[in-house]
């Protein structure tokens, strides 16, 4: 029997790749072509090559073209720039993402802002930051607008509700803070960090808590209000002792919160599912606006 306290991110991501993939092949249908989505990885960081993977399996699941820019660890931030020159003028690609973390020696902001916004599927240049801040039509970041279609999409109601952010990173904390509290979705949102004293104090108040610090089974039941919605974003492998040699955890410790929530994202299959699928929504967004 379906649990109906999981939030299902896979399903939900599942609905949403079908949705996308029949815009692909009408757009094939058209001969408009496919869109096409590539990737620049710097270095080969596991957790990196593997979310890079994901993507681009989940491309050719819906019909779009993917490639992947692969340099090695020792490349210079020129290489870099190079690379990110090409693809910004080469009009097959219609949207592209780099991969963080860069390596130490290569500026992360300046390899990100020189990307062209017309083409920043990740939504992390300034424009598209900035005017995701002012609530116009934009790239948004992939991990912030995954959840809030899948709160959407799960029937949580958001208006009016008071939603606790954990962490404040600018691929998830600060952006899904910003995109909350706009005209139109109406929550009303807490955003603590690390330097938060007392932060249980303000996660026992929250309608709806999401979690994105980094750290693993950090949030514990005596953390959280009887009832509330916990969306968990972090996502770490715990070596074990199984035939595997890890198991997968988020920021939350599920069994230990599970009782006491009347919602939550497992981990995996929760927040993870929703980001590919929304780098895929705005992949076909710059397909259709850029041809
Ligand atoms: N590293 C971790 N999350 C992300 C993401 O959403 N986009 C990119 N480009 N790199 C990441």
């Amino acid at each position: 029997m379906a649990d109906n306290k999981i939030i299902d991110g896979k399903l939900v991501a599942e609905i949403m790749k079908k949705e996308i993939a029949a815009e692909v092949a009408d757009m094939i249908d058209k001969g408009i072509g496919a869109p096409h989505l590539a990737a620049v990885i710097v270095g080969d960081d596991g957790a990196s090559l593997t979310y890079v993977a994901s993507k681009e399996k989940a491309c050719h699941n819906v019909g779009m073209l993917s490639s992947v820019y692969r340099l090695n660890a020792k490349s210079t931030e020129e290489d870099v720039l190079n690379t990110i020159n090409f693809l910004n003028n080469d009009p097959e690609i219609d949207g592209y993402i780099v991969q963080l973390p860069l390596p130490d020696h290569i500026n992360e902001t300046k390899v990100i802002q020189s990307i062209s916004p017309n083409k920043d599927v990740d939504g992390f240049t300034l424009s598209n930051i900035g005017l995701m801040q002012l609530g116009e039509p934009c790239f948004s970041p992939a991990t912030p607008f995954g959840i809030l279609e899948l709160l959407k999409r799960s029937k949580i109601e958001v208006a009016g509700k008071h939603v606790v952010v954990m962490g404040r990173s600018n691929i998830v904390g600060t952006p899904v803070s910003v995109m909350l509290s706009r005209k139109g979705i109406d929550a009303t949102v807490t955003m603590c960090h690390s330097k938060t004293k007392n932060v249980e104090e303000y996660t026992r108040q929250a309608d709806i808590l999401i979690v994105a610090i980094g750290h693993p089974e950090f949030v514990k039941a005596d953390m959280v209000k009887e009832g509330a919605v916990v969306v968990d974003v972090g996502i770490h492998r715990i070596k074990d002792n199984s035939e595997k040699g890890y198991h997968i955890v988020g920021d939350v410790d599920y069994d230990d919160v599970y009782p006491k929530v009347s919602k939550i994202t497992p981990v995996p299959g929760g927040v993870g599912p929703m980001t590919i699928v929304s780098l895929l929504y705005n992949t076909l967004m710059a397909a259709k606006k850029n041809r």
